[in-house]
């Protein structure tokens, strides 16, 4: 174990990368999250329904929901929920040594306030992918990123990473896991964006994670896929709210 940046404790990864036994097991986790999966909620937000992410929507739902909120997200987010969840993962990459032209992915970038923070930390070579247009509008502004594209991460995009020619160097993934859509058996996918070995970090939101029982289906989903779990950390999410998240530095190959 270390101790993190924020003064919590990493576990590492010697023990995280699971052998043949695991694969198959069944995620854990209750996919409808249960009856009590919007229990805890953000509090209401103008005319927004802030619960549909915490309710299991079909993704469409969840897109019309991004839609409407992607002129205030940001405001919204930082100011009324305290949304820290980009400052402490754009920190912790920064930790690991990448130079300042690797290639990075802002995978579910959103309004684009992780790649906003990469680029003032240095880093030149930012392309940024999200399932909803008017997020990806909203980011497109910043003009941080070489790249700006559709990814659905409930399906398999590793043709469409290839496509584009490029595998990157570290891929960042903030404020999208937790409770899904996405949910963890999609989380191995995103590997396929990343070069063998390159650091892949993605948070995932502490209420979602006790809710949706990653603690139990985590493992076994990144052992079947080959995936380790180089470290986990907790990180802050809303701290306005008292959610952190868990950040999760993830390898493959
Ligand atoms: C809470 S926001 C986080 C955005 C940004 N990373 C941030 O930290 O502010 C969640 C983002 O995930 C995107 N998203 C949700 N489901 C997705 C999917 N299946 N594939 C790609 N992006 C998705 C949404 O469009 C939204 O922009």
């Amino acid at each position: 174990m270390e101790v993190s940046l924020w003064g919590d404790m990493i576990v590492t990864g010697d023990d995280k990368k699971c052998g043949d036994a695991a694969k198959g097991n069944k995620a854990g986790g209750d996919r409808a999250g249960g009856d009590n999966a919007a229990e805890w909620l953000p509090p209401k937000m103008r005319d927004l329904d802030i619960s549909i992410p915490y309710s299991n929507p079909p993704t469409d739902r969840l897109m019309d929901f991004y839609a409407s909120w992607a002129e205030n997200y940001d405001t919204d987010l930082i100011d009324a929920y305290g949304y820290m969840a980009p400052t402490d993962a754009v920190a912790a990459i920064m930790t690991l040594g990448l130079p300042s032209d690797a290639r990075i992915l802002d995978a579910g970038c959103g309004t684009g306030q992780a790649g906003a923070l990469l680029a003032t930390a240095g880093f030149t070579h930012l392309d940024g992918a999200d399932l909803s247009p008017e997020m990806r509008a909203v980011a497109a502004r910043l003009g941080v990123y070489q790249r700006l594209y559709h990814l659905d991460m409930t399906t398999d995009y590793a043709p469409q990473i290839v496509d584009f020619g490029r595998t990157y160097d570290a891929v960042i993934c903030v404020g999208v896991f937790g409770y899904g859509p996405p949910y963890v058996e999609d989380l191995p996918r995103i590997m396929d964006a990343a070069r063998p070995g390159a650091p892949v970090l993605v948070t995932v939101n502490g209420r979602g994670w006790e809710k949706m029982g990653w603690d139990d289906s985590l493992i076994p989903v990144l052992a079947a896929a080959d995936v380790t779990l180089a470290a986990r950390t907790r990180i802050r999410h809303m701290v306005k709210e008292g959610v952190h998240a868990e950040l999760l530095d993830l390898r493959k190959g």
